[in-house]
């Protein structure tokens, strides 16, 4: 196949990211991959934005139909957000034997398992490295890295707008309204903050963390959460005094067969690995027994870090679309149950 068109459903911070990229590495790609990668088509809402993409090349629509149903589409990059209409989509996108790969860690969080299956029944890739901790390729890490490892415990800092805000009012005295209003410009936090600050956005991340680690299904309802919102300026000050950084922990752990995860403010003491990550650096430890301790960094929000590890998993598909294993799903384990049962 020489050409792979990609459909972008979302073209705003991490949209734009994707197709900057495309357009920025054509060469690479092309050498990688022995085709070239172009983006077709775009849905957006507003079609009558300004936007830095060449609409000589991609074709910017506001009807689904034009990238579901066109037959020259490969892929399916959806980075439009919200859950019910972005799973209607990825769910059309399989039934049309389209891959899709993903930002969306609230329809992860939510659908992850039933996506997982539909795709597979469909022999078609489904990714969303993207959807947890922005750049840092953890759930590769995890999945593949760390796949024969048995995982004891991950924990971390997986939501990039709060570190940012914590770190600003921390290290320079900024007040949390004007913190989170950068984090906005700066395109970190999500179109409604409200997930990023109540650690709900952490939360989603840390179940999915938490499914993939110990091969078992993490109900969000049984997520416990608390986020930064209600934090002070003196609340910080005061942790600081006595030697410790506030940080929003996301924690997930196995005992017996079943997963807890938490995600709530925690001091840290100014010495621990975690306390020295700042502004939207996420960083992720995990525990395995073979392997010890293993901490994974990196930005975790943001266009172009989110975008390459979107783009990791769109050159993952293009390599299974060229040797013909679509659908082999490398990075998505067996739940325990099911391996019980296969083992009986
Ligand atoms: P964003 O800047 O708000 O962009 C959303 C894009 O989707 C916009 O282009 C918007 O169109 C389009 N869109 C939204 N709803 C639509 C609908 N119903 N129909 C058609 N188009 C629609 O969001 P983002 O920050 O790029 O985030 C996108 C996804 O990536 C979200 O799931 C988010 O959680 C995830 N994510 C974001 C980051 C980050 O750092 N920002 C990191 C990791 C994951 P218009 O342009 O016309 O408004
Ligand atoms: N709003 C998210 C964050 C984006 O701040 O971490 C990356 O998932």
């Amino acid at each position: 196949r020489e050409n792979i068109s990609i459909g972008l459903l979302g073209l705003g911070v991490v949209g734009a990211g994707v197709a900057q990229i495309i357009e920025n590495h054509r060469e690479k790609l092309i050498h990688q991959l022995g085709s070239e990668v172009n983006v077709k088509s775009v849905l957006v809402r507003d079609p009558e934005k300004i936007r830095n993409i060449d609409k000589e090349q991609t074709h910017i629509t506001t009807n689904p139909d034009d990238i579901l149903k066109d037959p020259e589409i490969d892929v399916i990059v959806e980075v439009m957000g919200g859950v019910e209409e972005a799973r209607q989509y990825i769910l059309q996108a399989f039934s049309a034997k389209k891959h899709v790969v993903t930002a969306n860690k609230d329809l992860v969080a939510l659908h992850g398992p039933e996506l997982q299956e539909i795709a597979s029944l469909n022999k078609c890739d489904f990714y969303y490295e993207a959807s947890v901790a922005g750049g840092i390729p953890i759930l590769r890490g995890i999945t593949g890295g760390l796949s024969a490892d048995h995982i004891q415990q991950v924990m971390g800092i997986v939501n990039g707008t709060t570190n940012y805000i914590l770190t600003k009012m921390d290290n320079e005295g900024v007040s949390y309204e004007d913190a989170l209003m950068e984090a906005k410009d700066l395109g970190f936090a999500e179109a409604d903050p409200t997930a990023d600050v109540e650690g709900l956005d952490a939360a989603r991340k840390m179940a999915i963390l938490g499914r993939l680690a110990f091969s078992t299904n993490v109900d969000l309802e049984e997520v416990e959460v608390s986020g930064i919102k209600n934090l002070e300026l003196a609340d910080l000050e005061y942790g600081n005094t006595l030697g410790y950084t506030m940080k929003l922990i996301g924690s997930a752990k196995c005992k017996d067969q079943k997963v807890e995860v938490n995600v709530q403010p925690t001091l840290l003491s100014k010495n621990h690995p975690l306390a020295d990550v700042k502004n939207e650096y996420n960083a992720v430890y995990v525990y395995g027994e073979a392997v010890g301790e293993t901490m994974f960094y990196g930005p975790g929000a943001g266009g172009l870090p989110t975008a390459t590890a979107i783009m990791s998993d769109v050159v993952e598909v293009i390599k299974h679309i060229h040797l013909g294993v679509n659908g082999t799903q490398v990075t998505e384990p067996r739940f325990k149950k099911e391996l019980m049962k296969a083992d009986q």
